[in-house]
């Protein structure tokens, strides 16, 4: 580390002392030296997340002199549920530190790593320390983990809770730091019997709460009124406003800015949102002009920004739901939980006595949940099985889990995995398992990826994958500009489907050299595209470990896009839709059938008889978006057995399916009987 310091090293380190987790900074490292496990909770903005990590890496390298394990530095590692958080948070601390960011201080997301040799202090998100922990299950290099937001009650962060059991048995040596905001602290303590705990008061000034009379038919607009209105009749502060998600925040903005000019200060925040942006949200605003975050959930917990006195809450927010019938999860806007709903208020009273403006009445909030369920018991399990198994957990039911899921919902995810083929009769994992789960991907994507060579197209299948796992590439902004951003769009629909239209814009990408002009000119967001180049070059180091041929189809050829269809539907075989007479679509999960929809983002021009589609969206209506069109005889032969007829509930599918069957058998039989009568 270097010797002398920058003066605005020193200008943070103090404003670093006043936060309240330095007046425990000697009892907390000499109840660590003394123990395995500390707990730790403290009021948001405390500076756990900052302050914390750094206490435990002074004291790491004061007792480690030399090297840690083959010659490398130990490290010290802290997770974040969010990436947003673990590269902001990072950055922060490097700064803090004095250092550059990737050398002493790094972090680690999924598709993005931003550390190296030189790193000591790591922040990465749960879900990628899982990932260090599948490779190795002893995390070797690890001297600390602190494992942060554990009231966030991620699905990834309790997995670490339950493997980090049993790994510090194994591991004397390694200790570890549960930090959690003051919500479910108890939960923690029941789970971690006999562990010392730390608490941080907070220095919350008193928040006076102010609820509707009657209930908001429009949240946005009644939070845009709030805000008009804070600004014309309320002394100085900064406001906080949560929305659910990208879109609506940014539309929120324009239309604040819009309406109070110059007079604010309007920043939007969210997960997608550059890291350049991200940290201008820290900087404070010149003296008149009022600062108005327009933020998702980020800032309940994860995030701090000084100088908020006002608060607005309309809520709600993005959760995870899961649906057991369809066996799908999907992003649902939802009322937030009582825990939540205070959290967001006391954000309002970390500098002075602040204001929380609630959008509904005194009675909405005493009918919310107390607490928001733990996301394992809101989620699809069939990655965390995946991920499981790998770690070598045998009996998935008696792994050690602070709130484990229902029987009904592992045994689901099991069969799942036996359909893709990553599990055998006897549920254990097959090479395809293994090669999947080396994929960051839910399963069905990382099947898909793996076959695509046996149609020949798994350079096209990569590009969708990439594509797919990045924020959406289509800009539609409001107002004047829409009918432009559609006929761009237009410009690259397949008729076929939306996964052939983002492989088209991912060609044009290229085709234009990666042009961000080009990008404006036709509405298609530079950024997601250049993270969809990234992630499909990681993808490829992933196939080239596993000698996955990377190849195409002819683009002359008519198969060409038929071999990519044929591959999607060889991963997603389990997401298919059949066009009923009714004129609805029905999708099939085991016995069960929903009556869903083409989300209106779809490129075709018709209705196809069978789709496959990427996810579902649960609004108003029940829609599935990202759909392809596919054929019902692929069915028959990439999936015979999950799509045996008589898995199928009534209905008109069933029957195509049936048809299927027959004609497929018929030909059988037919070229059994050429093949006898030739051999005679
Ligand atoms: O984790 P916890 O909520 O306890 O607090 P923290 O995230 O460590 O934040 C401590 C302080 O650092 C807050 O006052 C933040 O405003 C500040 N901070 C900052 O100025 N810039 C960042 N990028 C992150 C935190
Ligand atoms: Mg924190």
């Amino acid at each position: 580390m270097k010797k002398t310091y920058s003066g605005r090293y020193f200008e943070i380190l103090e404003k670093r002392k006043n936060l309240p987790v330095w007046v425990h900074k000697e009892e907390f490292l000499k109840t660590l030296k003394e123990n395995q496990i500390v707990l730790l909770v403290g009021e948001t903005g405390s500076g756990k997340t900052t302050q914390i990590p750094q206490f435990v890496l002074e004291a790491v390298l004061n007792e480690n002199p030399s090297s840690g394990p083959k010659g490398k530095k130990w490290l010290v590692g802290c997770t974040q549920p969010r990436r947003v958080a673990a590269m902001s948070v990072s950055r922060r601390v490097a700064e803090e530190m004095d250092v550059e960011i990737g050398d002493e201080v790094g972090y680690t997301v999924r598709f993005d790593d931003c550390s190296s040799s030189k790193t000591v202090l790591k922040y990465l998100t749960d879900g990628m320390l899982l990932r260090e922990a599948m490779a190795d299950p002893l995390l070797g290099r690890y001297k600390v983990i602190v494992l942060d937001e554990a009231h966030e009650r991620n699905l990834a962060t309790d997995l670490l809770f339950g493997l980090l059991k049993q790994t510090l048995v194994r591991r004397p040596d390694l200790k570890l730091v549960v930090m959690s905001a003051t919500l479910e602290a108890d939960k923690f303590l029941k789970y971690f019997i006999g562990v010392p705990l730390i608490k941080v008061p907070g220095r919350l000034y008193p928040v006076e709460i102010l609820y509707t009379r009657e209930p908001q038919r429009d949240y946005l607009e009644a939070a845009i009124n709030t805000i008009i209105q804070i600004h014309e009749f309320e002394p100085p502060g900064d406001v906080l406003v949560f929305l659910t998600g990208e879109e609506e925040i940014e539309d929120t903005c324009s239309r604040i800015t819009s309406k109070l000019g110059d007079q604010v200060n309007v920043m939007p925040l969210y997960s997608t949102l550059s890291p350049a942006m991200q940290q201008k949200i820290f900087d404070p605003t010149p003296d008149p002009v009022r600062k108005i975050v327009v933020s998702t959930n980020i800032a309940e917990t994860s995030l701090t920004i000084d100088g908020i006195v006002y608060v607005v809450d309309p809520g709600f927010s993005k959760q995870k739901l899961y649906h057991p019938n369809t066996r799908v999860e999907s992003l649902l806007v939802s009322p937030i939980s009582q825990a939540s709903a205070d959290q967001r208020a006391g954000r309002a009273g970390r500098t002075q006595p602040g204001k929380c403006f609630r959008l509904y009445t005194e009675k909405s909030f005493k009918e919310l949940e107390k607490q928001t369920y733990a996301e394992i018991l809101r989620s699809n399990l069939a990655n965390t099985v995946l991920t499981l198994k790998i770690l070598g957990v045998e009996n998935l039911l008696h792994f050690d889990l602070i709130d484990p899921p229902a029987p009904e919902t592992l045994s689901r995810a099991l069969d799942d995995l036996y359909h893709l083929g990553a599990l055998d009769d006897e549920c254990n994992l097959t090479k395809t398992g293994e090669m999947m789960s080396e994929f960051p991907l839910d399963p069905q994507m990382a099947k898909m990826i793996i076959v695509s060579p046996q149609f020949n197209c798994s350079n096209e299948i990569l590009s969708v994958s990439a594509m797919l796992s990045v924020p959406n590439c289509f800009i539609r902004p409001r107002g004047e500009a829409q009918k432009a951003a559609d006929k761009a769009k237009s410009m690259f629909s397949h008729i076929d489907g939306d996964h052939l239209t983002l492989l088209n814009v991912f060609h044009a990408f290229l085709q234009h050299n990666q042009k961000p002009d080009w990008c404006y000119e036709n509405f298609i967001n530079y950024r997601a595209m250049k993270s969809a180049v990234s992630v499909r070059e990681q993808l490829v180091r992933i196939m080239s470990r596993f000698q996955i041929k990377l190849c195409s189809p002819d683009f002359n050829s008519r198969d060409y896009y038929v071999n990519i269809r044929k591959a999607l539907l060889a991963g997603y075989f389990m997401q298919v839709a059949h066009l009923e007479r009714t004129g609805h679509y029905l999708t099939f999960r085991d016995k069960d059938d929903q009556v869903v929809n083409l989300h209106p983002s779809n490129c075709l021009d018709y209705k196809p008889e069978w789709v496959v589609y990427n996810e579902y969206v649960f609004t108003s209506r029940n829609f599935i978006r990202t759909v392809t069109y596919i054929q019902g005889e692929w069915l028959v032969d990439i999936a015979p057995d999950y799509y045996q007829p008589a898995n199928f509930p009534n209905s008109e599918a069933k029957r195509v399916l049936q048809r299927h069957y027959k004609k497929r058998r018929l030909s059988e039989e037919r070229s059994c009987k050429i093949f006898c009568a030739s051999n005679s």
